[in-house]
């Protein structure tokens, strides 16, 4: 029997952070190194997906390349036998699916989706692709049949659809795709990623958009300044250190942060940690484990080639394309567009 596929899709559209690095980039490095042989993984980048709200046209090619570049810096294998990388668009079977699959999405559950509510709340005009983003990133799953997809809780209303399209198209055509597990049992790979909050204002999540930059640390930036932005993190006025994100988000998020960096549960470090009373000796320790991540990152980002990454791509495309199309003929077929096979 053929291995099942964990599928996962890292958006490119912003300049990457500490945020991203620390709740998808490392978790996928690390889903590679215990998980790879035992599973085939398919880590993709969805420029499509990036285009479903104005961005930076000019940046977006060169950017995507970038990325990946950060992932094999932060230690993805780009030649790994069992796991596949490559750009969304370079697959056509991507779009032809998602045409077939919006024939069965209806347009009362797109209309339902939480962050297409979100995205379009407010906007002068909101883009046609941005209403159809679940019908490709269901496309994007089920074109490879993957059992398992690690995402944040933001995108569970997605993975919830995908499924839905899996079971009514099987229900009408024989058993046509893999159906993704249910959230609940994703757990195994699920969750993983922390999701890091600003150093400034630390109920938000960190991000470019909130335009704190002392609050938000790119993985451009200098690992001094790095390390001076979380020396000055907001926390509060407690006076003992203790993990609970609703009271006290800005220690928290330096728990997290340390957590995630020494690969350990949060509980663990928290126990490390609770009843002391000096803010400035955790952030001292923060401050330094992200420094010397950052320098760690910044050193083999220098090694890893533009040329490269372009090499990796393509030769994994030129294989993807292959599976894809395959499953593709088969849709195609069962929906009347192909004779039988
Ligand atoms: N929508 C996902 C996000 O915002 C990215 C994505 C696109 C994805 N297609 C996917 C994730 C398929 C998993 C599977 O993070």
């Amino acid at each position: 029997m053929s291995k099942e596929v964990i599928l996962t899709g890292v958006r490119s559209n912003a300049e990457l952070t500490l945020g991203n690095y620390l709740g998808a980039i490392l978790p996928l490095v690390r889903l590679q190194q215990r998980y790879s042989g035992d599973y085939q993984i398919n880590a993709f980048l969805p420029d499509l997906h990036s285009i479903t709200t104005p961005t930076d046209y000019d940046q977006l090619y060169a950017r995507t390349i970038y990325n990946l570049r950060i992932f094999a810096a932060a230690g993805l294998k780009l030649d790994d036998p069992n796991t596949l990388i490559y750009r969304q668009s370079y697959i056509p079977a991507h779009c032809e699916l998602t045409w077939i699959l919006d024939s069965f999405i209806y347009y009362g559950e797109l209309s339902r989706m939480t962050q297409f509510k979100e995205k379009s709340q407010g906007q002068e005009s909101v883009s046609a692709s941005l209403f159809n983003y679940p019908a490709l990133m269901a496309a994007d799953i089920l074109l490879y049949d993957a059992s398992y997809v690690p995402v944040g809780e933001d995108q569970r209303q997605h993975l919830e659809l995908s499924r839905d399209v899996a079971i009514r198209m099987n229900n009408l055509f024989g058993d046509l795709f893999v159906v993704p597990k249910s959230w609940e049992e994703q757990v195994k790979f699920n969750h993983t990623g922390a999701r890091i909050r600003s150093l400034k204002h630390p109920e938000f999540k960190m991000s470019k958009s909130i335009s704190d930059p002392s609050g938000t640390i790119l993985l451009s930036d200098s690992p001094k300044d790095a390390r001076h932005k979380i020396l000055s993190a907001t926390t509060d006025s407690f006076s003992l250190i203790d993990y609970d994100f609703k009271l006290r988000p800005g220690i928290s998020n330096l728990l997290l942060i340390i957590a995630t960096i020494q690969n350990k549960a949060v509980e663990e470090v928290t126990l490390e940690w609770k009843g002391q009373t000096s803010y400035a000796k955790l952030k001292q320790t923060a401050a330094e484990l992200v420094e010397s991540e950052l320098e760690k990152l910044q050193a083999n980002l220098a090694l890893v080639t533009e040329n490269e990454a372009l090499k990796a791509l393509a030769k994994h495309e030129s294989t993807v394309r292959e599976v894809a199309n395959i499953k593709l003929a088969k849709v195609q077929a069962s929906v009347g567009l192909r004779p039988k096979q």
